[in-house]
């Protein structure tokens, strides 16, 4: 039984709580809040995805800490998740390793490249595993498009286009773009990181964007620079007027097929291939269960995570920081 602490009880704390507590090979022996409703398990935030943040776990059997740090110094607790703010992650994952335990923290990585890079840095030294949860990489219908891609089933990418459009959080840390990096490394990083994940880092980005509601880059639209495909871009944002929603989506265009992901469609993915749609089958639910399970199952197996390693979530900031400096300068900007 894995005795896991969860720090930061808001959306992405409740979501992976909602993954642990339907697991029983976990035991969830802590929780970690500043507001006392949330360590309580009475306060709610919703996530931007239906079915995320579901919530509802009797939260009696948990200790319950007000400050992270207290629950890290739990020596009891032996996985920590991090659920922070990002502008925390690198000050609590630095001092969760260097208590020995194993980390899962939230993405972004870190607010900056920089920290990222230390905190590769110290995952290198530490006895515990650290993973980034970038959970596209374990999304079912993007999971299928990597294997795909990989495989060669449809010939070579010819272009490839990812957007993810949503409405401005409008609370928490989100309000400060200095805090949350604005669309661009909150929600836009999602899609960047798939494409790194896919063909590797680009060798140079060209993008374009805007600061609206955080003050940071809050829609941003990216050009990724390959010698051998085409064609590699993607859009993310958070400016779009309420009631727009959430939209999740790519088109890859494939030698010999089309392949269009929808999250509000259904099925929310179809491959145009010799004239007729087709439907993959894809597994239940989303991505946040499937890289909790691929952590859990490296803790115990003693293999450090190769899908999502530590070098792959920094790469991700410093493609960001690549994109946002584009934008300042109007510039193509090298890797
Ligand atoms: N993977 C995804 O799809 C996804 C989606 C949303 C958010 N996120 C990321 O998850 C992280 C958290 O986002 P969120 O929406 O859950 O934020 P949130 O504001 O809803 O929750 C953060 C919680 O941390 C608590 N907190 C702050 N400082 C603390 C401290 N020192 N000790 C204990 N608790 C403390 C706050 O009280 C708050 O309840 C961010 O980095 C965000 O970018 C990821």
């Amino acid at each position: 039984m894995m005795k896991v602490g969860v720090i930061g009880i808001g959306s992405m704390g409740t979501t992976h709580l909602d993954v642990y507590g339907k697991r029983d090979d976990v035991q969830i022996l802590a929780v970690s809040d500043l507001i006392a409703d949330k360590r309580d398990g009475v306060g709610k935030t919703k996530g931007n995805i239906e079915g995320q943040a579901k919530g509802g776990l009797d939260f009696a059997s948990f200790r319950k800490y007000a400050e992270g740090m207290e629950l890290i110094a739990d020596p009891e607790v032996e996985l920590v998740d991090i659920c922070l703010p990002t502008p925390l992650h690198h000050t609590y994952a630095v001092a969760a390793l260097r208590a020995g335990k194993h980390v899962l923290v939230e993405k972004p990585f870190c607010r900056t490249a920089a920290e990222a890079d230390d905190l590769v840095a110290e995952a290198a030294k530490a006895k515990g595993m650290l993973m980034c949860a970038l959970c596209m990489r374990f999304w079912p219908a993007w999971e299928w498009l990597k294997r795909t891609i990989d495989q060669g089933t449809y010939g070579k990418v010819l272009a490839a286009s990812f957007r993810r459009l949503a409405s401005f959080p409008g609370r928490s840390f989100y309000l400060d773009g200095n805090q949350s990096g604005g669309a661009a490394l909150d929600l836009h990083i999602h899609d960047a990181d798939f494409v790194q994940y896919c063909f590797g880092l680009p060798k140079a980005v060209f993008s374009r964007g805007y600061c609206k509601d955080s003050s940071a880059t809050d829609h941003v639209l990216t050009q990724y620079l390959y010698d051998d495909i085409p064609i590699v871009s993607a859009e993310g944002g958070w400016s779009m007027r309420p009631p727009f929603g959430f939209w999740m989506r790519y088109v890859v265009n494939f030698e010999r097929a089309t392949a269009v992901f929808d999250i509000g469609a259904k099925p929310a993915l179809r491959v145009m291939v010799d004239g007729k749609v087709e439907e993959p089958a894809l597994a239940e639910g989303m991505g946040y269960q499937y890289e909790i399970a691929y952590f859990l199952d490296c803790i115990r197996s003693g293999r450090r995570p190769e899908r999502n390693t530590p070098a792959d979530a920094a790469n991700a900031v410093r493609l960001i920081e690549a994109e946002v400096e584009s934008i300042r300068t109007g510039q193509i900007v090298r890797l």
